[in-house]
């Protein structure tokens, strides 16, 4: 053989194993590990979520980069513990190759560990604390923060002439988050604040809304997590608050879209600062939530719904990037960064934090037709997680 030859055979064969190797990764399926509270006080966050994660995939279809994405859905129950357990035996038996959901803070902050030693990407679709995407290099987050739907609210009530509130949030993570931001920026305006906690299990809001009604404040600004809205509206209404002329202001997840028909009229005239509403006027929404009603009829996508088909939307897009390669320092890498028109607006995954850089819409609820929305009155563009903008 010549030298010639010889090289050329040799690049041939480099190619064909190169070849041979791609279609071997073709084949093999890019498994997302799903960790979602599908029982339990939070399932409505689980079945919104796993709702959005199906449509993605009918929508867009399931091969991304030259890959197929495989779903491994896991409920944890809302129990920190157990998403411990399942993200590890999914990293572990399963082989995974990003882990995705978690419904609350606590199963977020739960994984962390994991992913940073198994250097598998955590794509946080529903936890809002700020400090959550601190927690592993390999945490990115496609929900939202409260400080981020929070802020926006004390500007909106001091401009309208609030000048006292009192705060209810549930007491963790995001509650804490929502009353620290609002009452940082609204104190700093010049408002008074007063503020009360109240327990994320079994929570009863009575005695605290007695204390909101003896002050007598212009407004109540409220956090409860998604899903628990109905049952704080209900003590809102029994306390006669609804007719104490006493507004109701929070970031949008004590009016979510899941619930907001079963809480009914009371909720009209609440104003709300967040990221998503199933009435956001455009096309790309109009279509989202049309195909998503279609597919799981008599249930409205709320801003769960969203972060489980952009958290999908994420991991799609980084494939096509990596172009099939999911290792997990290259998903990372190529999800900083990334950004594409999301149902709730543009969107762009912050490169430094890992957050998500999007909208925040100031709304009212109102009848449009015959049903509760959240109608988009106002827009604050390309909002960043506001604690780690001022580090
Ligand atoms: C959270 O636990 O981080 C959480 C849960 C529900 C929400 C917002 C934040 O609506």
């Amino acid at each position: 053989m010549t030298h010639r030859r010889m090289v050329l055979t040799g690049i041939l064969g480099v190619a064909l194993a190169a070849s041979a190797d791609g279609a071997a990764l073709a084949q093999e399926a890019v498994k997302i590990g799903l960790v979602l509270p599908m029982t339990g006080p939070f399932a409505s966050t689980g079945r919104q979520i796993d709702a959005a994660v199906k449509l993605f995939l009918a929508r867009e279809g399931a091969v991304h980069g030259g890959r197929k994405l495989e779903v491994i859905l896991k409920d944890d129950a809302g129990n920190a513990d157990a998403t411990r357990r399942l993200a590890q035996e999914l990293v572990v038996n399963d082989k995974v190759s990003v882990l995705a959901g978690f419904g609350l803070t606590p199963l977020a902050m739960a994984t962390a560990q994991i992913a940073t030693q198994a250097k598998v990407p955590e794509v946080v679709m529903a936890a809002a604390t700020a400090s959550i995407t601190e927690a592993s290099p390999y945490i990115v987050r496609t929900s939202f923060t409260l400080p981020q739907a929070s802020e926006p609210m004390a500007d909106w009530a001091w401009a309208n002439g609030i000048k006292k509130v009192f705060t209810v949030v549930t007491d963790y993570g995001p509650g804490i988050d929502a009353e620290t931001s609002f009452a940082g920026k609204f104190k700093a305006a010049g408002g008074s604040v007063e503020s009360v906690r109240v327990p994320l299990r079994n929570p009863d809001f009575a005695p605290f809304l007695q204390r909101v009604s003896e002050a007598k404040p212009d407004a109540l600004f409220v956090f409860v997590p998604s899903g628990v809205g109905a049952q704080f509206m209900k003590q809102f209404v029994e306390r006669g608050l609804d007719k104490a002329g006493i507004k109701l202001i929070g970031p949008g997840d004590v009016v979510d879209d899941d619930i907001l028909e079963g809480i009914g009229e009371v909720a009209l005239g609440a104003i709300t600062t967040h990221h998503y509403s199933a009435a956001h006027d455009s096309p790309a929404n109009k279509a989202f939530v049309a195909d998503f009603q279609k597919a799981n009829p008599g249930m409205r996508p709320n801003f769960m719904a969203v972060g489980g088909y952009d958290g999908m939307r994420l991991v799609a897009e980084a494939l096509k990037a990596t172009k099939g390669d999911a290792s997990g320092e290259k998903l990372i890498a190529a999800m900083k960064g990334a950004s594409w028109e999301s149902p709730r607006g543009p969107v762009r995954i912050d490169p430094e934090t890992r957050d998500i850089i999007q909208n925040v819409y100031v709304r009212k609820t109102q009848k449009v037709g015959s049903e509760l929305h959240n109608v988009e009155f106002a827009t604050i563009p390309n909002v960043k997680d506001p604690v780690k903008a001022r580090k």
